[in-house]
């Protein structure tokens, strides 16, 4: 009898082991991310590091430049036994394999800056998302011109309003569509709006963009410039030194505040990329990683969206403005 009690004290309790040893199993998160080599997604998974210390699970960063990458990322992530990921999609249209991958491989996943859509364009429900407000943010860029170009004493009536376009991904659609908003709102024709639709979404392919627009658009001799992210602005601006319209003759402010808008601002001289709105790498990088790990640790799951705003920064106000975001 007694042999018998022992024994089934000695089972519960290796029972008890075990099931200690699995909730024990260590937690590694992915964070896929479409463009490695962009500043803002280094500074991502440099805030995302800093949650995997704090928290003691281990960051699995890959880049997924296209669709291909991505699908072979989330199977190495299930392979080498990863519990959840983050993920900014190469194309957000790959929403539902996504979505059906993580479900295959029992991925909790969220997404971060590009929400995933479905077949009809609609955002997934499924997946928790933290992005930008888009069109909020857009706003600030469009009122930021509109007060410099004011304080320059232009006339709006003659001035040149490049829109480095990327309209295939709805967040920079908002974005420029906001910028659009406000500077309209401050008495900018319709007629003087150009469009500059980018092929990817790097400084090149703006550059290039921005060129075939000035090309088309010799009539006008001021320019402001505006686009989804700090190196759409930047590809504008480096077009329009190109054509000979320097600071004084062509004023842009991007979105990001990462290296690419800090290495503008720490020329000797200013450069027409005047300044761009600030957003917070910090919570799009260790509070998305943090939310996923909570998600596996203790089943908490994220909010499903979370929109993030930001700050005009311009040469001047740098170093105030970065600080009040943390950073
Ligand atoms: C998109 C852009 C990035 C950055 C993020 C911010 O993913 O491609 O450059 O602006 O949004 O959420």
């Amino acid at each position: 009898m007694i042999t018998m009690q022992r024994r089934t004290l000695a089972l519960a309790l290796l029972a008890g082991v075990f099931g200690v040893a699995q909730a024990a199993d260590p937690i590694k998160i992915g964070f896929l991310v479409k463009q490695a080599e962009e500043p803002w997604f280094q500074d991502e998974w440099r805030f995302a590091e800093q949650a995997a210390k704090e928290k003691g699970f281990t960051l699995v960063k890959i880049g997924i430049p296209n669709g291909e990458k991505m699908m072979a990322a989330i199977d190495n992530l299930a392979a080498q036994k990863a519990q959840g990921f983050v993920i900014c999609a190469p194309d957000v249209k790959l929403g539902i394999a996504v979505e059906r991958a993580a479900k295959r491989h029992k991925l909790k996943v969220m997404s971060v800056d590009d929400q995933l859509v479905d077949g009809k364009g609609q955002p997934i429900a499924s997946i928790p998302h933290m992005g930008i407000s888009g069109y909020e943010i857009g706003k600030q860029v469009g009122q930021g011109l509109a007060e410099e170009i004011k304080a320059r004493g232009w006339n709006l009536a003659e001035i040149g309003a490049l829109r480095i376009a990327f309209d295939q991904l709805p967040t920079a659609r908002e974005r420029t569509q906001g910028a659009l908003d406000a500077l309209k709102a401050a008495g900018l024709p319709v007629a003087n709006v150009i469009e500059a639709p980018q092929a990817k979404t790097d400084t090149e392919s703006a550059f290039n963009a921005a060129n075939i627009a000035f090309t088309k658009n010799a009539k006008f001799k001021r320019w402001v410039a505006f686009g989804m992210n700090d190196e759409a602005v930047l590809g504008a601006v480096r077009a329009a030194e190109g054509r000979g319209f320097k600071q004084d003759a062509m004023l842009g402010i991007g979105i990001g505040g990462s290296q690419t808008a800090l290495n503008e601002f720490s020329k000797p001289a200013p450069t027409a990329f005047f300044g761009t709105v600030l957003i917070s790498p910090r919570r799009h990088g260790y509070e998305t990683a943090l939310n996923v790990y909570e998600w596996v640790a203790e089943n908490k799951a994220p909010p499903p969206v979370t929109l993030t705003n930001g700050t005009l920064m311009t040469r001047k106000n740098q170093a105030e403005v970065r600080k009040t975001m943390g950073l």
